[in-house]
């Protein structure tokens, strides 16, 4: 049976971490749902792992869309969460509504935002019209030249007291969940305590309801260097085996360890 946001909340509920990885493909599609990965995420990253840019800036909702559909033909149980690229969400929440709408025609069950408060009347646009929404606070890779570098977000106390307003906001904005990106792992847990949907984490520590990775980072096909990665195929005697080992160390708990979070 197809899992659902319904199905994650109850999973959030009764204190059982979810997984979630990237996904672009149909062939891995298939292959993550039957080593037990309960959300693929069709991510923007597949501006650095498929196309080989720096950035996500030129990743397009056409470029999403195929993705979407292509992962949607292999997924059978999965729930499917499509990031929604830059440009096509920021201007105005009509806008943001027609392009969801659109990776939800492709196949996907809930779309992914980037930013804080700023995104709350876009958040709020979409899921009384029947869109769920994933939020994503922290680092906010579509935000690399403002941010100025790929660093760790929330550091100083005043900043932390901005991310966990932007989550709060969120929240009730009508966000079924929500990613932090490189955040301490303190403050993660603080956020996680504070709210009552799931916070899904990559780096940014153990307390978070879920965690996510790049696929191409956990397998170590792409050569990131970030702390809060691991790579699970070096133990590991195939592909499968090393999703089953992330499956099983995210809802044991062992994954991420201190050595991955900051
Ligand atoms: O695009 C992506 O892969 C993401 C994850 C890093 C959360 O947004």
């Amino acid at each position: 049976m197809r899992i659902t946001q319904n199905t994650l909340q109850k999973m959030y509920q009764n204190g059982e971490k979810f997984t979630i990885l990237t996904c672009y493909d149909a062939s891995f599609a298939t292959l993550l749902e039957k080593a037990g990965v309960d959300v693929l995420l069709v991510g923007d990253s597949l501006g650095n792992v498929l196309q080989g840019k720096d950035t996500t800036l030129s990743v397009t909702l056409s470029d999403m869309k195929y993705h979407t559909r292509c992962v949607a033909q292999g997924s059978t149980n999965a729930l499917i969460l499509t990031d929604m690229p830059f440009g096509t969400f920021q201007t105005t929440p009509s806008c943001a509504f027609n392009n969801a709408a659109k990776l939800l025609a492709a196949g996907a069950h809930m779309v992914k935002i980037e930013g804080g408060r700023s995104m709350a009347d876009t958040v709020r646009f979409l899921t009384q019209r029947g869109i769920p929404v994933c939020a994503h606070i922290g680092l906010t890779p579509q935000s690399v030249h403002q941010l100025g570098g790929y660093k760790l977000q929330g550091k100083t106390d005043a900043e932390a007291k901005l991310l966990l307003e932007d989550a709060i906001i969120l929240e009730k904005a009508g966000a079924n969940m929500l990613v932090m990106e490189l955040v301490p792992a303190a403050l993660a847990k603080k956020i996680t305590q504070e709210l009552s949907i799931p916070t899904i984490g990559i780096g940014a520590g153990s307390d978070c309801s879920a965690q996510v990775l790049v696929l191409h980072d956990m397998l170590g096909i792409y050569p990131t260097k970030a702390r809060f990665n691991k790579n699970f195929m070096t133990d590991a005697l195939s592909i499968e085996d090393a999703i089953n080992r992330y499956v099983k160390a995210v809802k044991s708990g062992e994954f991420p360890g201190t050595e991955h979070q900051y």
